[in-house]
């Protein structure tokens, strides 16, 4: 009998530990894995801003975070953009919105998350991002240049 519960401990044990590296996998607080370690990532402003647009979307402080470079005159597949955009009192490391653009197969696909508590969840994407930013084409889609 006493074998038995050490037994089931052991279950219980394993299973709560697999829970843990299944969120560590996933990623902070509700963004994709995709944007891991962004912050760390090269900036391709010069400095945070506050200006918005032409044409304006996102109002606040901003920083835009590339994971890779361009090759000529696009980024390559697999490259993935972050914008954050804060506001007064977030944490450094919780700006209130993020913005990203994910090149998949050629094609940028889009999504905004928006801080809520403690958590991500999605603000908007695809074909409302894509209209607008089809007005910086020349620059592969990217308002942004270093
Ligand atoms: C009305 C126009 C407009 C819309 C709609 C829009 N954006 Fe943007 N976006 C911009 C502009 C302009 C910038 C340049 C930085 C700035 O002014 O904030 C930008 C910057 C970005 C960047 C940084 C790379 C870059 O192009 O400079 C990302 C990522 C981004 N937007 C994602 C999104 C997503 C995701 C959506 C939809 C939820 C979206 N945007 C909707 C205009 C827009």
């Amino acid at each position: 009998m006493r074998l038995r519960v050490i037994a089931v401990v052991g279950v219980v044990a394993v299973a709560s530990s697999a829970v843990v590296v299944a969120l560590a996998s996933t990623s902070a607080a509700g963004l994709p894995p995709y944007t891991n370690g962004y912050q760390k990532w090269p900036k391709i402003n010069k400095k945070p801003f506050t200006r918005c647009g032409p044409p304006c979307a996102h109002g606040g402080v901003k920083n835009v975070y590339a994971s890779r470079k361009k090759v000529g005159a696009e980024y390559p597949n697999g490259t993935v953009i972050v914008k954050s955009i804060a506001q007064t009192g977030d944490r450094p490391s919780m700006p209130n919105q993020v913005a990203v653009m994910r090149k998949v197969a050629g094609r940028w696909k889009y999504i905004e998350y928006q801080l809520s508590g403690a958590r991500y969840t999605v603000l908007g994407q695809g074909q409302f991002c894509q209209s607008c930013h089809a007005r910086a084409k020349a620059n592969d889609y990217v308002f942004t240049k270093r």
